[in-house]
């Protein structure tokens, strides 16, 4: 339990690599928070508002998007989530409400910082800047090797895969090394989950994780 005013809700933030299979667990952990009683609030980044939505489509699908950046992509990121904090998450924090966040501030940290190799300090800065307060009470690191996380995005039959999916395989690692590096330094609020078990045995092991912390 947290030792904040007990009326405010909880952030629980959900990180990995692509097709780590974080939107299915997700939706699996709103069905047990509603059961459980709770109002849930679902969202995502980039997006989740209909300002980060649009930054969404720049970043990821916009044939412009392919001479973008590290830098103007940092901003991006950050500015979705500017949005997202200040319409979605703090209101429903404030009415006490779970919110499952699908990437947070984390995945900036581990993409821009360090796969993309931006110094440290100025993906800090812009990230406080952008969450102010709000940081997660959880974060859910669904983690796979960088291999399997590749091959599974290749194999999808319905989607393309968009500007960030279509890296390499040493993104991918450098990717899966950055969260696990941030899941040692901050073990009291990260939770890393093994993403190459069955999707039941993910789903069980994230919920009993988070009816430790939370209900
Ligand atoms: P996803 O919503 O399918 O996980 O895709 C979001 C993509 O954007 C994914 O490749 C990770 C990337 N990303 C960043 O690079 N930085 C960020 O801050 C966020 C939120 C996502």
């Amino acid at each position: 339990m947290k030792d904040n005013d007990d009326t405010r809700g909880y952030l629980i933030s959900f990180e990995g690599s692509e097709g780590s299979g974080k939107t299915t667990q997700i939706s699996q952990m709103a069905s047990h928070f509603e059961s459980a009683g709770y109002d849930v609030v679902v969202t995502r980044e980039p997006g989740g508002t209909p300002i980060g939505e649009e930054i969404r489509r720049i970043l990821m699908h916009a044939t412009e998007s392919v001479n973008m950046f590290p830098e103007t992509e940092l901003l991006l990121f950050a500015a979705s989530r500017a949005q997202l904090v200040r319409e979605v998450i703090q209101p429903a924090l404030d009415e006490g409400k779970i919110v499952l966040c699908d990437r947070f501030m984390d995945s900036t940290t581990v993409y821009q910082g360090v796969a993309r190799k931006i110094q440290s300090g100025p993906v800090h800065l812009i990230n406080t800047f952008a969450v102010g307060e709000v940081v997660p009470d959880v974060t859910v690191v669904i983690d796979i090797p960088a291999e399997v996380g590749f091959e599974r995005i290749r194999h999808r039959v319905n989607d393309l895969p968009d500007r960030m999916e279509a890296e390499n395989i040493e993104f991918y690692q450098k990717v899966r090394n950055g969260y696990l590096m941030l899941a040692k330094a901050m073990p009291e609020r990260f939770v890393v989950v093994d993403g190459e078990l069955s999707e039941k045995e993910v789903t069980s092991q994230i919920w009993k994780e988070l009816r430790k912390r939370v209900v």
